[in-house]
């Protein structure tokens, strides 16, 4: 993993689109906050991505904003995305921007933990019984898989058809080194690490459950299982509590991180880390860009100021910050605080500014 960077730290933000913006202000000012606290120095500068990059330059990933993610400690993003430019060309749409930043950093790991907060128990569409003390980490491959794989494209067939391909594929090194950042992942958690595939079908998948048994050798204390993917799906749903860390390939990673935030009630609420070998690490919420809420002060912030703790926490070896940050959500939540997706009876409702300005009041009373 990266080599821990020292002060003054050089953040570049990504504030993106839809709602975007208006959280990202909310993880700044608290950064900037618990900075002072802490007498660290946070360099921020901002930068273009998504459909915000197409509108001022037409491409979702100006060269320039690789450049400046590149030389800096680490990337906090917001969101992407947005109707406006969903009937583009695929090379000018928002996605591509993200998968570029991903690929052109060498993020090949992204966790996503889904962790259920006891303040927010109700408001999971499962029975409280069922997801009280849920507590996964998915460990998924992000520079890799079908997302990646070529040939890919729509061709036309010698009867004149069109015909729609992409490839999964994984080489062994890919698939070596994701499953060494979960055995790595699950030691520092319960030591349960359940790796997720389609081996009963796909040869890729073969491949990948081969390689994650074969590493086991080296980490023989981590309690290895292996799952198809509709049956993971269903298990998460089923019994969550029976995953600790769950390691997957790009597509199944992204259905199945899904169907584990909503296990905790609201996407709103999870953050992730793009992590590479070197370099800087990409953090942002795992919730996308909300256009239907945008600009209405009505997103919540807190997926987005939980990934500036992993930031601070897996980016910058800023522990004792990080604690600080996810200790403010923990108060806010405990005061009462709700944004709209997490609003329950009895609880006071905010905007996206209010839940900022709550926790500011929270981290200056620490
Ligand atoms: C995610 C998103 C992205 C993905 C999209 C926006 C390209 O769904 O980060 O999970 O599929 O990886
Ligand atoms: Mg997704």
């Amino acid at each position: 993993m990266p080599a821990t960077p020292t002060a003054p730290f050089r953040i570049t933000l990504l504030p993106g689109d839809g709602i975007g913006p208006e959280i990202i202000a909310v993880a700044v000012a608290v950064l900037k906050q618990v900075g002072q606290q802490q007498n660290l120095q946070f360099d921020f500068a901002e930068a273009l991505i998504g459909g915000a990059a197409i509108d001022a330059t037409g491409s979702p990933l100006p060269e320039a904003t690789l450049t400046a993610c590149r030389q800096s400690d680490a990337v906090l993003l917001a969101s992407i995305g947005g109707y406006k430019w969903d009937t583009l060309p695929r090379s000018q749409r928002p996605e591509t921007g993200l998968l570029g930043l991903r690929s052109g950093l060498g993020l090949f790991a992204n966790l996503r933990p889904a962790v259920i907060l006891p303040q927010l128990l109700s408001a999971s569409s499962l029975k409280p019984e069922v997801v009280e003390g849920v507590d996964i980490m998915v460990v998924r491959e992000l520079t890799g898989g079908i997302y990646f794989g070529q040939p890919r494209g729509i061709f036309e067939t010698e009867d004149g058809q069109q015909r729609g391909v992409n490839t999964m594929a994984y080489t062994t090194g890919e698939i070596d080194r994701i499953g060494r950042v979960a055995y790595e992942t699950a030691r520092k958690r319960q030591g349960r690490l359940c790796s997720v595939d389609k081996a009963n079908v796909l040869e890729v998948s073969q491949l990948w459950r081969d390689r994650i048994t074969a590493l086991h050798a080296e980490y023989s204390d981590v309690d290895l299982s292996h799952l198809y993917v509709d049956n993971a799906a269903m298990q998460l749903v089923r019994q969550p509590k029976q995953f600790d860390t769950i390691v997957t390939g790009n597509l199944f990673g992204d259905i199945l991180s899904d169907a584990a935030a909503m296990l905790t009630g609201s996407i709103g609420m999870l953050p992730s880390a793009s992590l590479g070998e070197s370099g800087p690490g990409v953090f942002e919420p795992v919730h996308g860009s909300a256009p239907d809420i945008a600009g209405q002060d009505k997103a919540n912030p807190l997926a987005q100021v939980l990934s500036a703790a992993m930031m601070l926490r897996y980016g910058l070896s800023l522990p004792a910050a990080a604690d600080r940050l996810e200790q403010a959500v923990l108060t806010v939540l405990d005061q009462g605080y709700r944004t709209g997706d997490i609003m329950s009876d009895g609880m006071t409702a905010v905007g996206c500014e209010g839940m900022g300005q709550a926790l500011e009041k929270a981290l200056s009373a620490s």
